[in-house]
């Protein structure tokens, strides 16, 4: 990558970019696509109850999502900058904006620390896979509790995981993640058509499966469920924190915004639709329950994978993992662009010395056992970051994007980025500025349980 790496140079060495047109979108996929799409989005969807609650997740990420994607792509191509250096850029040095980039930078390190534990998850279950499921299905369910209450596996298998982004992200925005993404996201691609045809057509859960996913029944749908609906789009679509603006900064200029935008949240509902549809079919076809929160991808799969045998249970955690490495390595590349950018570090001492702290910290959370009271309850490390992360740090996160973006970033710049016509542009100017941000309001009021509407129990 010569135009990475200037040592010699007196100015600051110039940035990286995409080697080519589908170098952005395939590598903006891969970190929107991950365990929010394959793990967390079907027992989401299990839990409120299905096509009604798919439908309002579908609006959110068309209304919030999209725009919110095509903001910070514009943000990081304008200003050729990290997060924090990007509202630097466009605003002044000393421009309280770049709190949003802070922001970013430190929900990067503390979702990578707990993402990367449910990832070596994935990682462990390829190799149990591997020798195979037998025993009585409590027998099978109970071999998650001992993975994550075993401090020495789920450290294991986190230093793993946490290993090859590092090496992944030291290789740096071509040689290691563009080409990673190259290979890695078809691959998951045809894995997981393999699986959904195999759900549909080779069991018997297949059109309950549909039914479930695609038949609103709008008498299911809570009105907690539309806005955990809205939540879920910040997260599965990698908003909130500054990782489409990073990408977005290796993006070429004469790359169209809005229409990779478009193609990238596609892509990514696409893969948490079908991943839905072959999770749901063996669900239904083995007469579970679809609501079994958390365990329904480590716990319940696992039991149906018994049956089906390595050739189904291998490739999807194969497919689950890859989905995880691409997500966590956007996650490392936000805060390590920043010691790039911002403090002139190279490359590998950035990815070295931050992926390691992100690990050493990522160890409180392998360690499921270390609780503390929050929100009443003793609950782990782990679940706190998850809930603060999610549901304060993205959404502030996006709601100060949006503002800046609706408000601050110049008119004649904005035009300029979004590289679509001019009624399109109006279109995305209105949204951008009024229903954008009081979606993200209300998902944020709802996060802290202020939501006049709502009962929360109080
Ligand atoms: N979008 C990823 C997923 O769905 O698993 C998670 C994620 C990656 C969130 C990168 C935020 C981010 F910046």
């Amino acid at each position: 990558m010569a135009n990475e790496i200037s040592s010699n140079s007196e100015t600051v060495p110039s940035r990286g970019q995409w080697a080519s047109h589908l170098g952005f979108i395939l590598a903006a996929a891969g970190s929107a696509i991950g365990l929010g799409n394959i793990w967390k989005f079907p027992y989401i969807t299990g839990e409120y109850g299905g096509g009604a609650f798919v439908l309002v997740y579908l609006i959110c990420v068309v209304i919030v999502g999209l725009p919110l994607m095509i903001a910070e792509i514009m943000i990081g191509r304008r200003a050729q900058q990290n997060p924090v250096g990007a509202f630097q850029e466009l605003h002044h040095k000393n421009s309280p904006w770049q709190l949003t980039g802070w922001l970013g930078v430190a929900s990067g390190f503390l979702i990578l620390s707990f993402y990367s534990v449910v990832a070596g998850w994935a990682i462990a279950y390829i190799f149990k896979s591997i020798v195979g499921f037998s025993g009585s299905p409590e027998q099978i369910q109970n071999q998650f509790t001992e993975l994550v209450v075993s401090p020495f596996d789920s450290v294991l298998w986190h230093s793993v995981f946490m290993m090859l982004c590092i090496a992944i992200v030291i290789g740096g925005v071509q040689r290691g993640i563009e080409r990673w993404s190259k290979i890695l996201m078809p691959a998951l691609f045809v894995i997981l058509i393999g699986l959904m045809f195999y759900g549909l057509f080779f069991t018997h859960g297949g059109s309950q499966a549909l039914e479930f996913l695609f038949k609103p029944d709008f008498s299911k749908l809570s009105a907690e469920a539309a806005l955990s609906a809205l939540g879920h789009a910040f997260f599965t679509l990698s908003l909130g924190m500054g990782a489409m603006i990073t990408y977005g900064s290796y993006m070429k200029k004469s790359d169209n915004i809005f229409k990779n935008a478009v193609m990238v949240s596609f892509l990514d509902t696409l893969i948490a639709l079908m991943a839905g549809t072959a999770i749901f079919s063996l669900v239904f076809h083995y007469g579970m329950e679809p609501g079994q929160s958390v365990g329904l991808i480590f716990k319940t799969l696992p039991v149906l994978f018994k049956e089906t045998g390595p050739g189904i249970s291998v490739p999807f955690f194969i497919l689950l993992s890859f989905a995880a490495l691409t997500s966590g390595i956007s996650l490392l590349e936000v805060v390590v662009s920043y010691f790039i950018d911002i403090r002139g570090w190279s490359r590998a001492k950035a990815t070295f010395l931050l992926g390691g702290a992100i690990y050493l910290f990522g160890l409180l959370s392998a360690i499921s056992s270390i609780t503390l009271p929050f929100r009443g309850k003793d609950q782990g490390i782990f679940d706190i970051l998850d809930f603060v992360t999610t549901n304060y740090m993205l959404p502030v996160g996006g709601l100060l994007t949006c503002l800046f973006t609706a408000w601050v970033f110049k008119r004649k710049a904005k035009i300029d980025e979004f590289g679509s016509g001019d009624t399109l542009y109006r279109v995305f100017d209105i949204i951008i500025k009024v229903v954008t941000p009081i979606a993200v309001i209300i998902v944020l009021l709802h996060g802290l349980e202020l939501l006049p509407f709502m009962d929360y129990g109080k």
